[in-house]
């Protein structure tokens, strides 16, 4: 379980402070599906990013069953995070002069042998429907749907409690978009916690709880 417990964040810069996120609590089950949308600039990313123990947050708490994220060294969190959140990044975050497969190892390569990644990474990327003929090429060579899908193998190549997503479904025609949302139901009936951040209000027809980021705030829609 996750508690986000009075979670703010603000940036302050030469021109004052800028407030994105304010005073959000919010509780996420085990094995259950989170949607949360909001306009463009409402804060989605900064909101997953201090989720994800990547950014930590102006005042407030981030708990992992009882674990408080942001009172770990960098180190201890950099670890907890690799061993129990798998992230897929909005803007992918591939390096482009390594192959597929090797962008899905490379986050894990200090942690474990490649002989024994490379097999987890080829079962990933086919179980999320990329064929072996893609798995040498270079990232800028797949489709934009084949790049979600090969950033959801890489998150989930630690095998993480927690898949976190955001907006693994932009820029999708509705066909490659419904195929991708399949992807993670399939995964959530596996038992993954997914939670996930998107613009586009139809993506949340299969998560069990949405909620809408607006106005610094986050409301419950479902
Ligand atoms: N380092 C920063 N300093 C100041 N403002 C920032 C910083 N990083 C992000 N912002 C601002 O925070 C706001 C929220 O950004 P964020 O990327 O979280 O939006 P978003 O909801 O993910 O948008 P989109 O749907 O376009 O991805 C934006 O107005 C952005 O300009
Ligand atoms: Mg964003």
């Amino acid at each position: 379980m996750i508690e986000i417990r009075n979670l703010s964040k603000s940036f302050t810069h030469s021109t004052g402070q800028i407030d994105i996120l304010h005073n959000i609590s919010l509780t996420i089950e085990k094995g259950q599906w989170y949607t949360i949308l909001g306009p463009s600039g409402a804060g989605k990313t900064i909101f997953l990013g201090c989720i994800a123990g990547l950014l930590p947050p102006t005042t407030g708490e981030v708990l992992y069953d009882d674990i408080e994220l942001y009172q770990l060294s960098d180190k201890a969190r950099g670890n907890y995070r690799r061993k129990h959140i798998g992230f897929v990044y909005q803007n992918f975050k591939f390096l482009p002069h390594y192959s597929i497969v090797d962008n899905v190892i490379l986050p894990f390569i200090h942690d474990e042998p490649k002989k024994t990644l490379y097999p987890k990474a080829i079962t990933l990327l086919e179980q999320v429907g990329i064929h072996p003929e893609l798995f040498e090429r270079f990232p800028e060579d797949l489709s934009s749907e084949e790049k979600h899908r090969v950033a959801i193998a890489r998150a989930l190549l630690g095998n993480p409690s927690i898949l976190i997503c955001d907006e693994p479904t932009g820029n999708l025609n509705a066909e490659s978009r419904n195929e991708l949302l399949n992807l993670l139901s399939f995964y959530r009936a596996q038992g993954q916690t997914i939670i996930m951040v998107t613009r586009d209000e139809e993506a949340a027809r299969l998560s069990d709880y949405t909620y809408k980021l607006i106005d610094k705030q986050l409301i419950k829609l479902k």
